[in-house]
């Protein structure tokens, strides 16, 4: 990878963007023919990943630019159906590259089955019982996972809760920790907890009902974090100190109000689903952990923390990120592999880190458009064009139908068909 600074690369045509990525990320002509194909994922193999199939469905490939990650260049695919996503987070991380970019890493960690143990006569012994033959249990665990193992994962710990139903019951919860490598892991945790399901009745007593992995991914964090010097947060005529106390502020209303939280963690969704999707993965996992760990002392909380250090603004993420840069997708969908290839990736963890850096990146690029102009300058730049197009609008005549739009100050189809009238009206 040479450089994710790729100047003017909107102004390009997307033919050219092709050709600044083949040059940048080292494409062969076989990946060429993967990003140009005009489908993206062949019907016969659409037809194995899901059921009923009865076509695909696309939608755009972006590249996020200017991410500097550990030092290295990254270049990062983005998925996404929103204008202003892929913008933003490139324009953050072009903030954030100035001051050397982002770190970023991520645990090995594990993913939790969870064992429910209902109808136990004895809750307390049974928790005794199951933690006194850990080491059984996970010899068990061992042989029911001979490929992991093989591969240096494996199965980790064994922890007992218990657990209070609403009707008064005390259940028993079983907690298996798998690590599963590069793997997203649901379907070897799936299969763990129900192998290893009658040895813990056997040993609890009661009945086993419920196995399966809990998405709250809480032992595979992912963290990144930026230090930026104020004075490169200037914009829309404020001085960039003022600019970084306005950020801050934005970030203590997120802490401190689950309504404005929600909002602020969608924000840090868009970059972070934007790169899951482009790389083939379960991105609701990826949301019902996020927002499960917001809330991880009671109240729902924003997920980035945002401070001012001596002149800096400085900011951290970390949240669970449970990816896979191995499995059905990757080995199926041509276009997974090609995201990979162009993130340059070697393993889930460094995904995930990547993915952390994105919502990060992200989180600032909407706080600081927040906190000085507002989003809906830039958004609504970036809506005309479509907007344009959906009037009907093709070519140098939907560029300047764009401009019209923008400055009409209303964006809007009906509004659109009226300039584009206009337009047709001033060329006779
Ligand atoms: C829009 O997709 C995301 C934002 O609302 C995030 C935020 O408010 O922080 C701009």
């Amino acid at each position: 990878m040479s450089s994710s600074r790729i100047p003017a690369f909107y102004r390009l045509s997307v033919e050219e963007r092709r050709e600044r990525l083949r040059e940048a990320a080292g494409l062969d002509p076989e990946e060429m023919a993967t990003l140009c194909a005009a489908d993206a994922l062949p019907l016969e193999i659409a037809d194995i990943m899901i059921e009923n199939a009865v076509g695909t469905f696309a939608l755009p490939f972006g590249l996020g630019l200017n991410f500097v990650v550990n030092g290295r260049e990254v270049l990062v695919p983005m998925v996404v159906e929103e204008p202003s996503v892929v913008a933003a987070a490139s324009n953050a991380a072009l903030v954030v590259r100035g001051a050397g970019g982002f770190t970023a890493d991520a645990d090995q960690g594990a993913m939790i089955g969870q064992v429910q143990l209902i109808r136990v006569p004895d809750p307390e012994g049974a928790r005794q019982r199951l933690l006194a033959s850990r080491p059984a249990i996970l010899r068990a665990a061992e042989r029911l996972t001979p490929g992991l193992c093989r591969r240096g994962a494996g199965p980790r710990d064994l922890e007992v809760r218990l657990v209070r139903s609403p009707r008064g019951e005390t259940m028993v919860v079983v907690h298996i920790l798998l690590d599963t490598g590069d793997a997203m892991g649901a379907n070897a945790t799936n299969s763990l907890v129900e192998g290893l399901a009658p040895m813990i009745q056997e040993i609890a007593g009661g009945e086993v009902n419920l196995r399966i992995l809990s998405n709250l991914a809480d032992r595979r964090l992912a963290r990144a974090g930026c230090r930026v010097p104020v004075a490169a947060l200037g914009r829309d005529g404020l001085a960039g100190e003022e600019v970084a106390e306005r950020i801050l502020y934005a970030y203590e209303f997120a802490w401190a109000d689950p309504y404005r939280a929600t909002t602020h963690n969608k924000g840090i969704m868009n970059g972070i689903d934007a790169v899951a999707l482009a790389t083939g993965n379960d991105w609701r996992s990826i949301e019902a952990a996020a927002h499960a760990y917001a809330a991880r002392d009671g109240q729902y909380r924003s997920l980035s923390t945002w401070s001012l250090e001596e002149g800096h603004l400085v900011g951290a993420i970390e949240m669970p990120l449970a990816v896979s840069t191995v499995g059905p997708a990757v080995e199926s969908h041509p276009r997974v592999r090609l995201a990979l290839r162009i993130l340059g990736v070697a393993s889930a963890r460094e995904l995930a880190a990547i993915m952390a850096v994105v919502g990060l990146a992200s989180n600032l690029a909407a706080m600081r458009a927040l906190a000085t102009e507002g989003i809906q300058k830039g958004h609504m730049a970036l809506h005309a064009r479509a907007v344009s197009h959906a009037a009907g609008a093709r070519g140098a005549e939907a560029e300047l139908l764009r401009q019209r739009l923008i400055e009409a100050g209303e964006v809007k189809i009906d509004r659109a068909r009226e300039l584009l009238r206009s337009l047709a009206q001033e060329r006779r």
